[in-house]
């Protein structure tokens, strides 16, 4: 279906076609030190680069080097490379690979390897600006849409200046083309090109990273070996509507459970449960909380807490269920606490030193160049967004309100991905992949898994009745024996099975379940075990 591209692919890369060529052929990269400094990691980690054209799709385009990392095999000599992204998009997935890679071993067999897509890390970065005044305004003015009620309009025209800002005062116009995901999954299959192992792509991609995984899979089918997507976002909004919708569709429902949870759990484990109230009640106090920060931001030190900050930290921590002690004994300070108490723990919170807000922004900006880029639908004007954030308000109370900005900059921004994947994501690959998700996952819920599994022919579900965003936020030794099954000999879990995973004030980690043990060969993986968290703050 897309033998055209393949060929162009191929003609443009200048690599041999036939695959008896590929096995006999030997990698293309040149493997070596990483610079000095830039992982501070006890892993073997390797660096290489490989370079790939800036324009799929034009014979004549100038390339690049994308810059890869390789952790090699445990067991060696290795049985080929999985490839890794860890989703935003924006995030560099050579640091994920590195801060995750004792974890995903994954039977200890496979290289890890992983290149920072367009638009992240130190590749193609700047959209926009790096001019701090600019970043200064566009970071200050970023707040919930529902802060007051002229705020939804004000981020409207905040997507339209800074659309403005990256197209006549930044480099938008040379490099926002270019880093759409089509061209992202054509690196990936460039990269498969240059190791010269099989001439087929295995795959391990997280949240946003589902997108590019469906994208690849559904762009080149008869490349695919295996492939693992997990905590999966739905392809057909990311690139078809103004918002992903979908992706909250659980999220209120985790956030009341976070209370249930933690009543159930009880006091020695959640502070919370320590009040005498009911789930619902700390649930409702929570929100008035909320409601008194949107009415009276609190100043702490040089930063002020207002409702995005308080709802962003909210948020973020419900991706990970090994924070939900802290964010309890956090919420049990700031709802029930007296001033001087809430000072105390907001302070270090807010005023971290050292990290800065100007580097945070690349991530910004590669949010927008690579997501807007690839979103179709345009919106001409406040009226017409209005139905759109109505429905958002319809979808989650949580997150209505801070994930209105991408809307508003994605539905106004100036460039399209040069190449976007045409289909509808109905297609067999060559091996069936693997989905994975949690039962409760406030960013990209469980159906999301079960929609975009039912296009790929053949494929399977790992659910795993945890919470979290990501499988592998839930630690479980089914959920490993079934990863380590499907990566050993491509074994997908029977249909409808439900692997179960302990509950989330249980401090169970993924150092437990290699301990347990039912892996074929653990040695070496608990040799190497250190506190194994997944998404980490
Ligand atoms: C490197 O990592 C170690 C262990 O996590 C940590 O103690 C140390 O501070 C880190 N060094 C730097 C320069 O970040
Ligand atoms: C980018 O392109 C737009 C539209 O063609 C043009 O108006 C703008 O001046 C260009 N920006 C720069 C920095 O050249
Ligand atoms: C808990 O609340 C109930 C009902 O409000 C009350 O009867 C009970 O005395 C309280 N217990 C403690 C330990 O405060
Ligand atoms: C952000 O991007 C700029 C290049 O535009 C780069 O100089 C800077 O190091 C980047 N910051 C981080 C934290 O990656
Ligand atoms: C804004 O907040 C109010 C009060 O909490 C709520 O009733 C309303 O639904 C919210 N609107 C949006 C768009 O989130
Ligand atoms: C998958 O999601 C898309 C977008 O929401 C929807 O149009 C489609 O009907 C869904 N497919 C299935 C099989 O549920
Ligand atoms: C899934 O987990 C929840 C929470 O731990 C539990 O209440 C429920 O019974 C589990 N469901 C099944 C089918 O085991
Ligand atoms: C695949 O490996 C699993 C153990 O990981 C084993 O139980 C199963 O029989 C194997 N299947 C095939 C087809 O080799
Ligand atoms: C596990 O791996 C170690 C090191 O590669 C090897 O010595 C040992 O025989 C393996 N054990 C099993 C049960 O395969």
């Amino acid at each position: 279906m897309v033998s055209t591209k393949v060929s162009l692919r191929v003609f443009l890369s200048g690599l041999p076609i036939l695959a008896s060529a590929r096995i006999t052929s030997r990698s293309a990269i040149e493997w070596g030190p990483c610079e000095e400094g830039e992982f501070n990691t006890t892993l073997p980690v390797q660096c290489g680069t490989v370079a790939v054209p800036l324009d799929y799709t034009d014979p004549d385009s100038k390339t690049f080097d994308l810059e890869l990392v390789k952790i090699p095999a445990l067991i060696q000599p290795s049985r080929g490379s999985i490839q890794l992204n860890f989703g935003g998009p924006g995030f560099s997935a050579r640091g994920g690979a590195v801060a995750t890679g004792s974890l995903l071993q994954a039977g200890g067999t496979y290289d890890l390897v992983a290149f920072d897509p367009r638009g992240t890390g130190k590749t193609i970065p700047t959209i926009c600006t790096d001019d701090p005044l600019y970043i200064g305004q566009i970071l200050g003015e970023t707040r919930a849409s529902n802060e007051s009620d002229t705020s939804l309009q004000r981020l409207w025209a905040r997507g339209q200046v800074d659309a403005h800002i990256c197209q006549h005062l930044g480099r938008g116009n040379e490099t926002a083309e270019f880093i759409g995901t089509a061209f992202v999954a054509r690196d990936l299959i460039s990269v498969v090109d240059a190791l010269g192992e099989d001439g087929l792509l295995r795959y391990w991609g997280f949240s946003y990273g589902t997108t590019l995984g469906a994208t690849v899979g559904a762009m080149f089918p008869d490349r695919i070996d295996k492939m693992i997507l997990d905590g999966v976002q739905n392809p057909h909004e990311y690139y078809h509507a103004h918002v992903d919708f979908e992706g909250w569709a659980d999220s209120d429902k985790v956030f009341s459970y976070f209370f249930t949870s933690c009543i159930e759990a009880g006091p020695t484990k959640c502070a919370l449960a320590a009040l005498n109230k009911t789930a619902s009640e700390l649930e409702q106090d929570t929100w008035d909380f909320f409601d008194k920060v949107r009415e009276a931001p609190i100043p702490v030190g040089s930063a002020i807490l207002d409702l995005l900050v308080v709802k962003g930290i909210v948020v973020e921590q419900l991706k990970d269920t090994f924070l939900w002690p802290t964010t309890s004994q956090l919420l049990a300070v700031l709802l029930y606490g007296s001033d001087m108490e809430a000072q105390a723990v907001l302070d270090p919170l807010l005023n971290r030193a050292g990290i800065s807000p100007l580097a945070g922004f690349n991530f910004t900006q590669a949010l927008w160049g690579i997501h807007c880029g690839d979103r179709i639908p345009r919106l001409g004007s406040f009226e017409e967004a209005i139905p759109e954030f109505a429905k958002l308000a319809e979808t989650s109370r949580l997150m209505s309100d801070v994930a209105a900005s991408i809307t508003s900059h994605c539905a106004q921004w100036p460039w399209h991905a040069k190449e976007a994947y045409p289909g509808d994501f109905k297609v067999k690959t060559k091996n069936p992949i693997l989905f994975a998700g949690n039962t409760r996952d406030a960013h990209t819920p469980i159906r999301s898994a079960y929609n975009v599994s039912s296009g790929f022919e053949g494929s399977g579900i790992l659910e795993v009745n945890g919470t979290g965003h990501c499988a592998l936020s839930a630690p479980s030794e089914c959920s490993f024996a079934v990863i380590a099954a499907y990566w050993g000999n491509g074994t997908l879990p029977s249909t409808g099975s439900v692997c179960e995973a302990a509950g989330p004030f249980d401090g169970y980690t993924w150092a437990d379940v290699f301990e347990a043990g039912t892996a074929t060969n653990k040695t070496e993986r608990i040799e190497r075990r250190t506190a194994y968290r997944w998404w980490s703050s």
